[in-house]
Order: structure tokens, then sequence, then C-alpha cells
């Protein structure tokens, strides 16, 4: 079959590589129809993970099941379904508290995995032909409708886009009436503001500089905020207080809840040329009020091969622990739990409530990878998300 290989940094290839197999009676293998490109794969894409070449990319996968091992009962060969990022058994402790990015059966000496993914298993990625899907009546999720159909781009977001954007919300604590503000307008900060409008947020921050992803974040109802035009903090305060706060709340001038969905690439405001591993964490620690909360679902790399200067090799960072603990704010890290989120997520879709789509701003097909990844790396020609077809 063919798939995305990575040869070493800033390079992938389109190969013909060996075909899955059914390993385990609990598997089977998916044929991809849409497959999409993410932000986390540029971490591996730019050398800073440790991936190995040969590595086969990719997680985001919609397909159909072609092949089922003896012991799957839940789906049958023919139906289509979306395969989650992060792997699960769906019957450990964590699994079944709904934790499923921690599982303790899929990654040998560790809690959780994912499909072609450096340093989280063994597992082939999803940018190829086919796809073996372990534990696959936990892992497919199973959908209507057609290959190709009107929900085809909608429901490869539910492989990580927003599933991720959701879990965001959550981690960030987000309510009815909250006012939130969304670091980064990737598809990850995109879908997180469509979760939070989603979930009845009073209002929508979202800060970026990328304007074709400021307008999809119009669109789904948030404030854009450019930070080329000055400090996205003061911006948003100075927003906040134009609106006129009620009297008394003079001082909560910041925003209930902050998302990070940018990570450990964060470009340093003063000087854009570089990174700035810090840069969110320092403006969402000044944002958002007293008590409020921060949800991180950009990735800080355990291990950074060519760390910024304000970062470092083992991926330890200085934080504002004092003003975090002084200003009393919870914050939530991490993968997201897709177990919990995918099926909600498709109904919204069903429903026409969620509109995920809207940030696939490019389709490809899978021979055209190499030019995408390039093109996605330099954040050019208006790419937000791409979904390619194998
Ligand atoms: N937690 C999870 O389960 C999970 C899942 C998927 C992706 N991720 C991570 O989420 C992050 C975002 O992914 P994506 O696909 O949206 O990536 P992306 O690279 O398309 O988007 C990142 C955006 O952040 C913006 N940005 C950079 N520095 C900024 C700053 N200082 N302030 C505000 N915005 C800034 C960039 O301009 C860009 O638009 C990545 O770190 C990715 O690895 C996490
Ligand atoms: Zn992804
Ligand atoms: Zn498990």
């Amino acid at each position: 079959m063919k798939a995305v290989v990575f040869d070493g940094t800033r390079a992938v290839s389109v190969q013909d590589v060996q075909d899955p197999e059914i390993e385990q009676p609990t598997d089977v293998i998916v044929r991809v129809t849409s497959s999409a490109l993410c932000g986390t794969d540029l971490h591996m894409y730019d050398g800073r993970t440790g991936a190995q070449p040969g590595l086969v990319l990719g997680h985001e996968p919609l397909g159909v099941v072609e092949q089922a091992g003896p012991a799957v009962s839940a789906v049958s060969v023919g139906d289509r379904v979306v395969v989650p990022t992060h792997l699960y058994c769906g019957t450990c402790l964590h699994c079944s508290r709904g934790l499923s990015a921690a599982c303790s059966r899929v990654r040998p000496g560790g809690f959780g995995a994912a499909y072609g993914y450096a340093g989280m298993g063994p597992y082939r990625g999803a940018q190829a032909e086919l796809l073996r899907v372990p534990f696959a009546d936990a892992n497919c999720v199973p959908l209507p409708g057609e290959p190709g159909d009107a929900n085809e781009d909608a429901f490869v977001m539910l492989a990580d886009a927003f599933v991720t954007g959701w879990h965001a919300t959550e981690l960030a604590g987000v309510r009815p009436g909250s006012v939130v503000a969304v670091f980064g307008a990737g598809t990850i900060g995109l879908l997180a503001a469509h979760s939070a409008v989603l979930r009845g947020a009073a209002q929508v921050f979202v800060v970026d500089r990328i304007p074709e992803r400021l307008e999809v974040a119009r669109s789904y109802g948030a404030v854009p905020i450019d930070f080329r035009d000055g400090d996205p903090v003061e911006q948003i305060r100075a927003r906040r207080r134009a609106d006129r706060l009620p009297p008394g709340e003079d001082g909560m001038d910041g925003v209930d809840c902050g998302i990070d969905a940018v990570g450990f690439q964060a470009i340093d405001r003063s000087d854009s040329a570089h990174e700035n591993p810090r840069q969110v964490i320092e403006d969402l620690t000044a944002l958002v009020n007293p008590t409020g909360r921060i949800g991180i679902a950009g990735v800080y790399a355990a291990r950074d091969h060519a760390p910024a200067p304000a970062g470092h090799e083992d991926g330890s960072l200085r934080v504002p622990w004092a003003a975090l603990f002084d200003k009393g704010i919870h914050v939530g890290f991490g993968r997201t739990h897709d177990r919990r989120y995918t099926a909600l997520l498709r109904d919204l879709i069903l429903t026409g409530r969620a509109e995920p789509q809207r940030v696939v701003s490019h389709r490809a097909k899978l021979d055209e990878a190499p030019a995408f990844y390039r093109d996605f790396d330099r954040r050019a020609n208006g790419i937000i998300k791409v979904v390619m077809k194998p």
C-alpha cells in the first residue's frame, strides 16, 4: 500500500510499504477514505521529537472496515468508521473511567498510545491506504452515510481535532456564561472556540497572527485578536473594559477560562522569528482572572531535540507558579480522552449543530503529501487543515 513516510527533518515521501495484517483476533483493517494532517505531525516533521526515519505518519483517519478479526463483534466489514488518534483497550481502569488517553494496556511501559507518533507505541500511522486498528470494538466509532458524502470532512475531524478542541474546553472548565480566550487559531484552537460557543460561553476571544485563521474564528462567533497589533492580553482587557464591566467587577477584565492551543513551538511575540515555549503560558497567566482555569491542549514535548532559547531539552520550563498560586488558578493538561467525546460530537454533527468542517482549507491526494507538509509547516498558502484522500 501507499503511505506517507518520515525520512528525516523536514522530509517526508510517499512510499510503497507492506500492507498491514490482522495480528490479533480483536483487530480490524480499515481502508482509509480521508486522513488529515495535524500540527502534531509538524513537531515530528521539524525534527523536534526523535521520530525515526521510516515511521509511517498520520493519526486522523476516517474509513471503512475492510477485514475483521474473529473476536470483533461491534463492527463488521463494510461499516463506515472514524478511528480516534489515541488508541485504547476500552476495559482497563482508565478506559472504564473514560480516561482513554491514559489507557494502561496499549503501550508497554507507558500510558496511552497513538498511531504514527514518536514515543507513543509501535502503531503505524494513518496517512496510508490501510490501517490496522487494535481493540477494534472500542476504537471504531460507527458512522452513518457513505464515504465521500457531505459529512466526510466533518467526520474526519472526529478522529482528533474536534475531540481535542472540546477536551480543551473541558480542561478550562468552560460553562454557560464563561468568558474564554483561546491562544492559537490552528485547527485545535478554532475547534476549541467552536466548542466553547456550543457550550454556551458568553464571549470567546481567539488570538493568532494569521488573518485567514482569525476569519474562521469570527465565523464561529469568536472575537479575533491579532497579536501583531499589540500585546493580546492588553487588547482583550481593553476590549472587555470598553464593553463595560458590571459595577464592582472592574478588576475582572481578564477571562474566566484560558486555552493554550499552541504548545511548545509558540512564537515569541517580542521576536517573531523565534520560538518561546513559555510565551502562551505566561500570557494566559497574566490574562486569566483570579480563580479562573487554564486548559493546555498544545503539546509540550518530553524531549525537545532542538530547543528554542527559553526551552530545554528535557521539556522543563520556567512557569510563573507564584502568580498562578496567588490567583488560585486551576490548570489542566494533556491528551484528549477520545472515548469520552467522539460519539457525542458525532451526534452534534449529525444534527447540524456543529460544523467542524469549516476548518478544512485544502483537500489533496496522498501523493501530494510532501508539498502539503512543506506549506503547512510554513503556515503558507492559507493552509489551516489539509485532508488527504489515499
Ligand atoms: N492534546 C492533544 O490531544 C492534542 C491533539 C492534537 C493536537 N495537539 C497540539 O495542539 C497544538 C495545535 O495544533 P494545530 O493542529 O492547531 O496546529 P497549528 O500549528 O496549525 O496551529 C498553531 C497556531 O498557533 C499560532 N501561534 C503560534 N504562536 C502563538 C502565540 N504566541 N500566541 C498565539 N498563537 C500562536 C500559530 O500561528 C498557529 O496558527 C499543537 O501543539 C498540537 O501538537 C494536541
Ligand atoms: Zn492530530
Ligand atoms: Zn485501556
